[in-house]
C-alpha cells in the first residue's frame, strides 16, 4: 500500500545550519540569518539545524503539506535527531525508536505533554476552563476507563454496537445496503460510543427507547461529522467566510445536544460521565462551558475509533486470506462463552483477550496507519541522551517530536516489506503474539505505537480495542458485507485527517505542530 502522497519534485533546496555550514553563502543565507537572529546563535551539543529557505515559516509548508515524506526527507538528510523550523516554532525530530522511552518517561516538569493542549481546547473547541489542571482530570478519567469500570464499559458499547447496528430497519430487510465503509464504521462505533458514555433514553431499553437511541445517536453523529471533516482547516486557521458560518452553526448545534441540561435527562450515564461533569463543577464551570467541553471530549473519545475499525475492515475485505483466518477464530469465541452468536447479551473480557489473529490484524493495520505526532514542549534547557550513547542539548522553549509511524513502524530495517499488509505480523508460528523486533541488532521495546507510550500512553487503549473487536465481531457474524469497487486500489492515507486527540496530541491531527 502506498500510505502516503508521493512528494512533488520541486523542493527549494532547504538551508542547514550545522556546525559546519553556519557560514552559508548569498540569498540563501538571508532567510537563515533572520530566523537564527530571532532564535540566538546555536550551542553546543545541539542537534543539526535545518531552517528551510522561507524566512520565519521555514518547512511549515512542506510539513502541512505531507509531513511523513518530509520527516522521511529530512531523516535521510541528517539522520535520527534534528531541528526544523516550523512557523516560528523550532521542533527537534526524534525518529531513534531505541531513544523514544527517554522522551515518554521524563517528567512533565521537563518535556510538558499538556501546554499547547490548551491552546488547541481553545482554538478548535472554544473551551477555557477556569482553574484547569490537567493532571488531577487525567487521575479521574484513568479510575473510569480503565480499571474499576472497564468491564461496564465494554458490556455498555457491546449492548449500545447492537442497538445501533442491529436495529436498523434496513438490516431487518435482509436487502443489500450501499454505504460508504468509512461512514459505516466511524458511524457505528462513534453512535455507540457516544450511548455508552453520555447515556441512552430509558433504561431498561424498550423497542421504542432503542429506536429514539438510533435517531438522537445518528443525529449526534451527523452533527458531529460536519464538524469533524472542516477541523483541520480550524485548527489551521484556513476557514473561509462560508466555513466559519458553518462551523459555528454546527458548533451550536452540538452545544444543544451536548447540553448538561439535556443530558440530565439520559440513564445508564457512565461513570466516566458522571465524574467528568463533577470535575467541571468543581471547577466552577459554567453550564455553558460544560457544553463545549462535552463536545470536545466526545471528538477527543470517539475520533479515533471509527478511523481505525475502517482500515481493519477495508484490510480484511481486501485480503482473503486474514478475513479467513479471523473468521475462523471468531466462530469459535461464542462457544468459549458458551452463547450462541444471535442470544450474546454480553461479550465478556475473558473471550475478547483471547483472539490473537483478530489482535495481530488490528496492531497490522494500526502500524500502517495510526500516526501520532507525540510532541513535549521542552521546559528547561535539558540534555538527552539517546540509547546509542549521543547526547544532543535541548532549548528549553522549543518542542520535541517523535513520529513512530516513519520508525518503527515503516521501518524496513525492522518490518520486511513495511508498505505491506500482512495480516500474521504479529504472530508466532505457534500462534502465539509475537512482540519480537529488532533495529541494529537491538531487541525494541517500542516496536508499534499507536498508543503512544510511557507517562502519556492512550487511557482509552483497552476500551477502544475491546470496542473495535465487538464492532468486528458483530459485522462480520450478522452482516454480508462486500466492496462494491473490489478491484479499487486501497486509497491513499490522508495524513491531514484527524487522528487522535487535539488537546493531548499537539496538533498530530492538523499536521501542524506549532
Ligand atoms: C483507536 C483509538 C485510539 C487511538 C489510536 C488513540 C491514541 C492515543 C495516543 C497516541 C495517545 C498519546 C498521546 C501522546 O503521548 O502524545 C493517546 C492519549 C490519550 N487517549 Fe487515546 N486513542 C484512541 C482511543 C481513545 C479512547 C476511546 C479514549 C477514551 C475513551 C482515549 C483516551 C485517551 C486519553 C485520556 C489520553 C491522554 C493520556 C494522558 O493524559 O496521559 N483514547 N491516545
Amino acid at each position: 500500500m502506498s500510505a502516503h502522497a508521493q512528494r512533488s519534485g520541486c523542493y527549494r533546496t532547504p538551508q542547514v545550519h550545522d556546525r559546519k555550514s553556519a557560514g552559508g553563502s548569498g540569498a540563501r543565507c538571508r532567510a537563515s540569518e533572520h530566523s537564527a537572529r530571532l532564535r540566538g546563535p546555536r550551542r553546543p551539543g545541539e542537534p543539526p539545524l535545518d531552517l528551510g529557505s522561507i524566512p520565519w515559516l521555514g518547512h511549515a509548508l512542506e510539513f502541512g503539506r505531507d509531513a511523513a515524506s518530509f520527516l522521511a526527507r529530512m531523516k535521510e538528510k541528517h539522520g535520527d535527531i534534528f531541528t526544523v523550523l516550523l512557523g516560528g516554532r523550532y521542533v527537534t525530530v526524534l525518529l531513534d525508536p531505541h531513544s523514544y522511552d527517554t522522551v515518554t518517561w521524563e517528567p512533565s516538569t521537563r518535556l510538558d505533554f499538556q501546554a499547547y493542549a490548551v491552546i488547541l481546547m481553545e482554538r478548535i473547541f472554544s473551551v477555557q476552563l477556569p482553574h484547569y489542571n490537567p493532571s488531577d482530570e487525567k487521575a479521574k478519567m484513568k479510575v473510569t476507563l480503565q480499571h474499576r469500570d472497564l468491564q461496564a464499559l465494554t458490556d455498555a458499547m457491546y449492548t449500545n454496537l447492537r442497538t445501533v447496528l442491529l436495529g436498523e430497519p434496513a438490516e431487518a430487510t435482509g436487502d443489500w445496503c450501499k454505504a460508504g465503509l468509512l461512514e459505516f464504521c466511524y458511524g457505528a462505533l462513534l453512535r455507540a460510543g457516544y450511548l455508552t458514555l453520555y447515556g441512552v433514553e430509558a433504561s431498561p431499553g424498550t423497542p421504542e427507547s432503542q429506536a429514539q437511541d438510533r435517531t438522537h445517536s445518528a443525529d449526534v453523529f451527523h452533527t458531529f461529522r460536519q464538524l469533524d471533516l472542516l477541523l483541520p482547516k480550524l485548527a489551521r486557521g484556513s476557514l473561509s467566510a462560508g466555513d466559519k458560518d458553518h462551523v459555528s452553526s454546527v458548533r451550536g448545534r452540538l452545544w444543544k445536544l451536548l447540553s448538561p441540561a439535556r443530558l440530565a435527562a439520559r440513564a445508564l450515564r457512565s461513570s466516566w460521565l458522571e465524574s467528568y461533569l463533577r470535575h467541571l463543577e468543581e471547577m466552577g464551570v459554567s453550564p455553558e462551558m460544560q457544553a463545549r467541553a462535552l463536545v470536545l471530549q466526545l471528538w477527543a473519545t470517539q475520533g479515533n475509533m471509527g478511523p481505525a475499525a475502517f482500515w481493519l475492515l477495508l484490510f480484511l475485505l481486501k485480503n482473503p486470506e486474514a478475513l479467513a483466518a479471523v473468521r475462523g477464530e471468531l466462530e469459535h469465541t461464542p462457544r468459549q462463552t458458551e452463547q450462541p452468536t444471535s442470544q450474546m447479551s454480553t461479550f465478556p473480557q475473558k473471550a475478547l483477550d483471547n483472539t490473537p489473529v483478530l489482535d495481530s490484524v488490528l496492531s497490522e493495520s494500526l502500524r500502517l496507519t495510526a500516526a501520532p505526532f507525540i510532541t513535549r514542549e521542552v521546559v528547561v534547557d535539558m540534555a538527552l541522551p539517546l540509547a546509542d550513547g549521543r547526547e544532543f542539548s535541548l532549548r528549553r522553549g522549543d518542542r520535541l517530536l517523535l513520529f513512530p509511524f516513519l520508525s518503527p513502524q515503516k521501518d524496513p530495517e525492522i518490518y520486511t516489506d513495511p508498505e505491506v499488509f500482512k495480516y500474521n505480523r504479529f504472530l508466532n508460528p505457534d500462534g502465539s503474539e509475537k512482540k519480537d523486533f529488532y533495529k541494529g541488532g537491538k531487541r525494541l521495546k517500542n516496536y508499534c505505537m499507536p498508543w503512544g507510550a510511557g507517562h502519556n500512553q492512550c487511557l482509552g487503549k483497552s476500551y477502544a480495542i475491546y470496542s473495535i473487536k465487538q464492532f468486528v465481531f458483530l459485522v462480520l457474524t450478522h452482516f454480508d458485507l462486500e466492496l462494491v469497487s473490489a478491484d479499487e486500489e486501497i486509497p491513499e492515507f490522508d495524513l491531514s485527517r484527524p487522528r487522535c486527540r487535539p488537546e493531548w496530541t499537539n496538533g498530530r491531527a492538523y499536521g501542524a505542530v506549532c
